[in-house]
């Protein structure tokens, strides 16, 4: 479940446990992952990239320039290594253990290894001796300290005779580890996470109504991170255009601030987490109209009535262990009011954004100030909404951590 669609770079070095390979590609792919795999030359000696190509249904790289087919240019290892959400290095042969230490890159594996940001794994396999030399275990110790994770060797025969450590992980077991460590990654695995996005609507009549220019861009990224990062996920929208990838998440579609109040209120009770992001109309007419409201020569007075404050009232029957997080959307004294917001609302963190020409409603970009309850504040610059999200749910749970 928790490699289900993930894109994994499978870099094989020149090993003869490369022949492992392709029923490594098998276990992969049987877990829904799409994989692409980078060879060193030698590995290809061990391993026809012909079987590798087949089985993922993609061409195998090994070379930064395809000589065969000169057409396809350069094969970049940025792109490669970027495009991964986890990259497994298997078998990891004594020589590209020891260039990935000293951060070398003097092939297409090394370098994508270098240029990865994702979660890096990898796979020792040597003869028994090379596997306990003093250098190999320093080389191991530095990739681990560097927060790169081994799948330890396994004991056995090795090719050449000898019996003892040094032998790859069989496949099933570099699977079972990846798998197990990217569970352990997910801090809030257990977790019910409840997020409102979006705009609101309130009637006029039956064509027309008041909203505001909210996207829902930053509630989706904060709903999918935490899905990411393992939470069960409820996420409350209000009305947007925007087709959101609602994978790995539960969605209540809502129009009107009463509505959103009722979906969130239903399930805020069972939320151990509960972000408040949509921007939700505080007025609605007093009145909506059963029919269309004609045209006259006459001023056209709408009476309206404060709608329900979904996070102020949902805050204030909160229980000791739920965390509320809010946001403020401010366009002068921002912290002062979003201060003000936190305590009123009984929230435990307060995001505070300031309406701007590349931040706040319906931009990719924002650039907010997290205020927490003792008023500590922690600031993250202009960036993609999808990256702040991540920053943001790093920066709630090392505070939840350590509060
Ligand atoms: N909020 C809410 N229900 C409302 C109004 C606001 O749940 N009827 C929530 C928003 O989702 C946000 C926080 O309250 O998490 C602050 O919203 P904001 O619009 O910044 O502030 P308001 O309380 O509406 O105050 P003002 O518009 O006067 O700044």
């Amino acid at each position: 479940m928790v490699l289900q669609g993930k894109k994994v770079l499978l870099a094989v070095s020149g090993s003869i446990a490369a022949y492992k390979a392709p029923m490594l590609v098998r276990l992969l792919v049987k877990k829904s992952c799409v994989v692409r795999v980078v060879l060193t030359k030698s590995a290809a000696d061990f391993v026809s990239p012909l079987t590798l190509s087949t089985l993922t249904d993609a061409p195998v790289e090994v070379d930064f320039f395809n000589r065969e087919s000169p057409e396809k240019g350069w094969s970049n290892h940025v792109d490669m290594a970027l495009w991964a959400d986890l990259m497994i290095i298997a078998p990891v042969s004594s020589n590209t253990l020891s260039k990935m230490a000293s951060g070398q890159s003097d092939n297409l594996l090394l370098a994508a290894f270098m240029s990865a940001k994702c979660p890096v794994y990898f796979a020792p396999a040597m003869d028994l001796d090379m596997y306990k030399n003093e250098a190999t275990k320093e080389n191991i110790e530095k990739l681990i300290s560097r927060g790169y994770h081994c799948i330890p060797s396994e004991s056995g025969e090795l090719a050449s005779g000898l019996v003892g450590e040094g032998r790859m992980a069989e496949p099933e077991n570099i699977v079972a580890f990846v798998e197990q460590s990217l569970i352990d990654q997910q801090p809030l695995r257990g977790k019910t996470v409840m997020v409102n996005a979006g705009p609101t609507r309130e009637a006029i009549d039956p064509v027309r109504f008041i909203g505001n220019h909210a996207s829902g861009k930053m509630g989706h990224a904060l709903a999918t991170e935490a899905a990411r990062l393992g939470a069960k996920v409820h996420l409350i929208l209000g009305p947007t255009g925007i087709p959101f990838d609602y994978s790995g998440m539960k969605v209540t579609h809502v129009e009107s601030t009463q509505e959103m109040y009722e979906a969130c209120a239903a399930i805020f009770p069972d939320a151990d987490l509960a972000v408040f992001s949509a921007a939700v109309a505080d007025y609605r007419p007093a009145k909506r109209h059963e029919q269309k409201v004609k045209k006259s020569e006459a001023n056209l007075e709408i009476s309206l009535e404060p709608t329900v404050d979904i996070l102020k009232t949902l805050g204030h029957q909160k229980k000791s262990e739920q965390i509320v997080i809010g946001f403020a959307l401010e366009t002068e004294n921002a912290i002062e009011y979003a201060t003000k917001k936190l305590h009123t609302k009984n929230a435990d963190f307060i995001v505070c954004n300031v309406a701007g020409e590349h931040t706040g409603f319906a931009h990719d970009t924002n650039e907010v100030t997290v205020i927490a309850k003792d008023e500590s504040q922690a600031h993250f610059p202009l960036t993609e909404k999808t990256q702040l999200a991540k920053y943001l749910w790093n920066h709630f749970i090392k505070s939840l951590a350590t509060s």
